[in-house]
């Protein structure tokens, strides 16, 4: 009936997940989500790589993907106009950056004005604007004794969106940027989907 359909509308809350590569925090996603750790729905995942791992690992999970890919499009706008169709078709209330390796543009950004968060490894602000294994780098050569992952929400300032959540990880005598990354990508897979969880249950400053 009308007000059971409300309620069960009420209660799903769907996300997107854009991701470029892998997508181990896709997986990790994706295995709150089966655990019912992480009660969201995983409406679409989005990759702009035909041969993205993630998509794959989308697949396996039965999960509804999209490839796009941009040089298909005259422009940015045009692109991100028909990547915000699927969106809006599937009632996405969240987009969830996991290694996507392109920069939101304006039109993405304000069909999703603060509904949208990324995952980063380093500690923000820290190393804003590197991406993955140099990130590791930088900070092994910088001789930090520490780094870490941040969620944080997008904004047109790459990597300067505010800031959700961090975990820290300790950098060891002997450690490598390689040893570095395992040890901060096991955070990652812990400290995305507490923050999905936490937007999804109204807590925290997304959505
Ligand atoms: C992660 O290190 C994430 O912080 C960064 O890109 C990497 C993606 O890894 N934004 P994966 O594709 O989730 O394995």
């Amino acid at each position: 009936d009308y007000a059971r359909e409300r309620r069960r509308k009420e209660k799903s809350f769907n996300i997107a997940v854009f991701a470029s590569g892998r997508g181990t925090n896709l997986q990790g996603i994706i295995d709150a989500v089966e655990k019912k750790r992480l009660k969201v729905n995983l409406s679409l995942v989005f990759s702009d790589k035909a041969d993205a791992q993630a998509l794959d690992r989308a697949r396996k999970h039965g999960l509804e993907t999209l490839h796009l890919d941009a040089k298909k499009f005259s422009s940015r706008e045009e692109f991100e106009k028909e990547l915000i169709k699927y969106l809006e078709k599937k009632s996405v209330d969240l987009i969830v950056l996991a290694g996507y390796m392109r920069i939101v543009g304006p039109d993405l950004l304000a069909a999703y004005r603060n509904k949208i968060i990324n995952i980063h490894p380093s500690l923000l602000p820290k190393f804003r604007g590197c991406a993955g294994i140099e990130c590791h780098r930088l900070a092994v050569s910088g001789g930090e004794k520490e780094t870490g992952c941040t969620v944080h929400l997008v904004t047109e300032d790459l990597d300067g969106g505010p800031i959700l959540a961090q975990a820290k990880v300790p950098i060891l005598k002997g450690d490598t940027p390689e040893t570095v990354a395992d040890r901060v990508l096991k955070e990652e897979h812990l400290l995305l989907p507490a923050v999905i969880k936490d937007i999804s249950e109204g807590k925290g400053k997304g959505c």
